[in-house]
């Protein structure tokens, strides 16, 4: 884990920033914090994590804030941007530059794309992209690798769908383009023809030789999938509310396109969940995404103690 030493004072703003054997450093770090719950405990006393979060949030925010209050750190921040001076017109450089005086290290979701790049450059301290607008959200990539790797034991040679919203969706973004990195990896995109995988990040691939489809149809894809990723349509981002409505349920899973799932399949979601997955699923044993949640504090507890400079 000597690896971890190279993250302290740097910020995560896109998936690429860290390498693979950093990477591969924080896992281990989150297995080991997970198998003890006294490891690291109290290593950030007296450190601030100033939480900025100018859009909704539930599991990274306070998955966050629980991973500083279990390393003995602090957190001080808003959830919303109307309680801050967002809400007066400040820009967002000048917001940062006085989290930056006051906490150790920023967490920040924005509605704007870009906005975490921005932050970053502003800020004297590090920057973590909890999610910028429709286009990254790495601690959530973070979160769903280490998932994969503790239930199937490795992250290469799969074959990962993703399934709904993959135009606006920062999660399934962030997850391909880190997924791509990996060896003998086959990325399917299941998603209506309006919410395909913008180009942007179809040209990554092309680079990166990644093997990738694009399809319509759920169900036929099912038996081939090591790990089905559902998302939600995201409606924050539709101009237009007649199309959110008319696309909302395109993808409903269910217990009849499970029965033609493998064995091993590996269901994940980054979670809220709206209709996408029906509840009767939760019970089957391949439903993992309350157990992603989970992964989720442990690994933003790894990458807060890294960056943070404590375990070195
Ligand atoms: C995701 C997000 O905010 O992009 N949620 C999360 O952080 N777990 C997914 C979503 O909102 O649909």
């Amino acid at each position: 884990m000597q690896v971890l030493s190279r993250l302290k004072g740097k910020s995560l703003v896109e998936p690429e920033d860290f390498s693979l054997d950093e990477m591969d450093g924080l896992f281990e770090l989150s297995e080991n914090i997970e198998r003890n719950d006294k490891y690291l405990r109290e290593s950030c006393r007296g450190k601030l994590l100033a939480a900025l979060f100018f859009e909704p949030s539930t599991r990274t925010r306070l998955s966050f804030e629980a991973a500083m209050l279990r390393l003995g750190g602090s957190c001080l921040g808003f959830a919303e941007p109307g309680s801050s001076s967002a809400s007066k017109g400040e820009s967002l450089a000048d917001t940062i530059r006085m989290a930056a005086s006051y906490a150790d290290a920023i967490v920040m979701r924005n509605p704007k794309e870009g906005a975490a790049l921005l932050a970053s450059r502003y800020s004297s301290i590090p920057v973590i992209n909890a999610g910028d607008g429709g286009h990254h959200h790495p601690t959530q990539t973070l979160t769903d690798l280490l998932t994969i790797k503790r239930l199937l034991g490795k992250i290469g040679n799969l074959t990962v769908g993703f399934c709904g919203d993959l135009k606006f969706g920062r999660t399934v973004h962030s997850l391909a383009k880190a997924l791509a990195r990996y060896e003998n990896i086959k990325l399917i995109f299941i998603s209506p023809a309006e919410l395909t995988l913008p180009e942007y990040i179809k040209n990554n691939f092309k680079k990166q030789n990644a093997q990738f489809d694009e399809r319509e149809n759920l169900e036929k894809s099912m038996p081939e999938l090591d790990v089905l990723y559902m998302t939600r349509v995201q409606k924050e981002r539709f101009f237009n509310e007649d199309d959110y409505i008319r696309l909302k349920d395109t993808y409903v899973l269910d217990s009849d396109k499970m029965a033609s799932g493998r064995e091993k399949l590996v269901v994940l979601h980054p979670l809220p969940r709206v209709n996408e997955i029906s509840v009767e699923v939760d019970s089957d044993r391949r439903a993992a995404y309350f157990i992603q949640a989970k992964y989720g504090m442990y690994v933003r507890m790894a990458l807060l103690a890294s960056i943070l400079g404590v375990i070195c």
